[in-house]
């Protein structure tokens, strides 16, 4: 096996980033393929937090390729900032370490602007966005429209290339009561930025069809969830990208063949930011509480985000879509204490039980949860290492979690810490 995607199986925040490090250390080359620093993943190491938000979470490691794939969208000013957050911790970034696909579309300033502005708008439901241009930015490479990486090499082309996105974007600003762009100052802002982008440009496709042909092992990165991706996702209350496992191959410029193992990570519970339905929710005391315990706040934006019961027929879904041969289980600890815990099966609708949740969004809003009540446990799983480790009824929760998603646990997690996982199967194994 050479081959392993991380995807999100819920809205996202189920502890990518904790299990893309342990995976890591696996792992020869750590590709993020969609997304882009709307993305917060957390990683606990020793005394040692990073939040990485562009970054893949292999940077870590040292020894380790870590490579931004054309299926994200990059902002230049944020990646050098980060790259110089994650310096001070002490991880050592260079071109040897870390590559940016070339053909990898910018997100600048007017993505932002843009993103905010709509999400200002009194008239029309807003989606809760991390306000980082992601959805703008999106737009304009499908709208042919964008400057590239590789477009920051040639102040001609930059030009150019600028001049097709701000024939649109001024446009759109004229309607929306937003000054035109200052061009000048935004093409010096490019030209001072580029030779710290440059440096790390390379055709990583070839990169990986290299990595690929002497076997060495490739970790794909996922953002966000894929109850978020753009087609299968809770519509219009997603992100702009596909995050389902499929698109890893496309985001990173490689084949289907490249992936051998699709791992889910998935809470033990539900957690979104945003707006849009969300079935389990709970807005009593067991929602709060799962929050507090979990320490619910967004990474990228800190706001709280919303809590309820593990929903297995979301599961069922993502599972499909994404293609998942096996999940990691985490934050099962933040569950330690409850007397009870609920865990939604079906859905009721006018009477009528579903086994998933239908598209249409007034479909969505109107069903209700049909739970399942399994026997909470009064034992800490924090920090537990091993089966062995962990209460009858956790074990009962992870099995029967197993049982309705119809997909097999290979990994779990009991705390935020690194070393603080079960390995069930070793998705580069098998
Ligand atoms: P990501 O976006 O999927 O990488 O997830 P985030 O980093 O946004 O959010 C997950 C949060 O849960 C982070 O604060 C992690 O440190 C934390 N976390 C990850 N796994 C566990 C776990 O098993 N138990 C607990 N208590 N926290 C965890
Ligand atoms: P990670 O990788 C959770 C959500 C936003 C919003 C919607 C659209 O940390 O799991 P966008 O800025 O992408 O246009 O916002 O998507 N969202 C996330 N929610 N985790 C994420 O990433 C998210 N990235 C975007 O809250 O509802
Ligand atoms: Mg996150």
């Amino acid at each position: 096996m050479t081959g392993v995607v991380v995807v999100g199986a819920q809205w996202g925040d189920e502890g990518k980033g904790k299990i893309v490090d342990w995976l890591s250390e696996r792992a020869d080359v750590i590709v993020r393929f969609q997304g882009g620093h709307n993305a917060g993943h957390t990683l606990v190491v020793g005394e040692e937090i990073y939040r990485l938000h562009a970054l893949p979470s292999g940077v870590v490691r040292p020894g380790k390729l870590s490579i931004i794939g054309s299926g994200v969208v990059l902002d230049p000013w944020h990646l050098v900032e980060e790259i110089g957050h994650i310096r001070a911790q002490g991880i050592g970034v260079t071109p040897k370490t870390l590559m940016v696909a070339e053909n990898a579309p910018l997100i600048l300033p007017l993505h932002g602007a843009l993103d905010r502005a709509r999400e200002s708008l009194g008239s029309v439901a807003k989606i809760g966005t991390t306000g980082r241009g992601i959805g703008p930015a999106y737009e304009d490479k499908v709208g042919r429209r964008a400057v590239r990486v590789a477009d920051l090499a040639d102040k001609a082309t930059l030009e150019a290339r600028l001049d097709r996105t701000l024939a649109h974007h001024n446009a759109l600003r004229r309607g929306l009561g937003l000054p035109a762009v200052d061009r000048a100052g935004l093409m010096a802002r490019l030209m001072e930025v580029a030779p710290r982008i440059l440096e790390y440009a390379a055709p990583v496709w070839q990169v990986l069809a290299d990595a690929r042909k002497n076997s060495r092992r490739i970790l794909f990165e996922g953002a966000q969830g894929a109850l978020l991706d753009i087609d299968y996702g809770t519509y219009p209350f997603v992100t702009s990208s596909n995050v389902l496992s499929g698109h890893a191959a496309t985001g990173a410029g490689m084949g289907p063949g490249a992936i051998n193992f699709v791992l889910g990570i998935v809470k033990a519970y539900t957690t979104r930011v945003g707006e849009g339905p969300f079935p389990t929710e709970l807005k009593d005391a067991d929602g709060r509480r799962l929050g507090q315990r979990g320490h619910e706040f967004g990474v990228t934006t800190g706001r709280k985000r919303r809590c309820g019961w593990f929903d297995a027929c979301l599961l069922r879904q993502t599972c499909a879509t994404s293609g998942v041969n096996g999940i990691a289980l985490t934050k099962l600890d933040v569950l330690d204490g409850f007397e009870e815990i609920r865990v939604c099966v079906a859905y009721e609708l006018d009477g009528r039980r579903l086994d998933c949740l239908p598209t249409a969004a007034g479909l969505q809003a109107r069903c209700t949860p049909v739970y399942e009540t399994l026997p909470g446990w009064s034992e800490s799983t924090e920090g537990a290492r091993s089966w062995g480790a962990l209460p009858a009824n956790a074990i009962k929760y992870v099995r029967r979690v197993e049982e309705l998603i119809g997909c097999p646990v290979a990994m779990l997690s009991t705390s935020p810490k690194r070393e603080d996982t079960i390995l069930v199967t070793d998705p580069f194994a098998g």
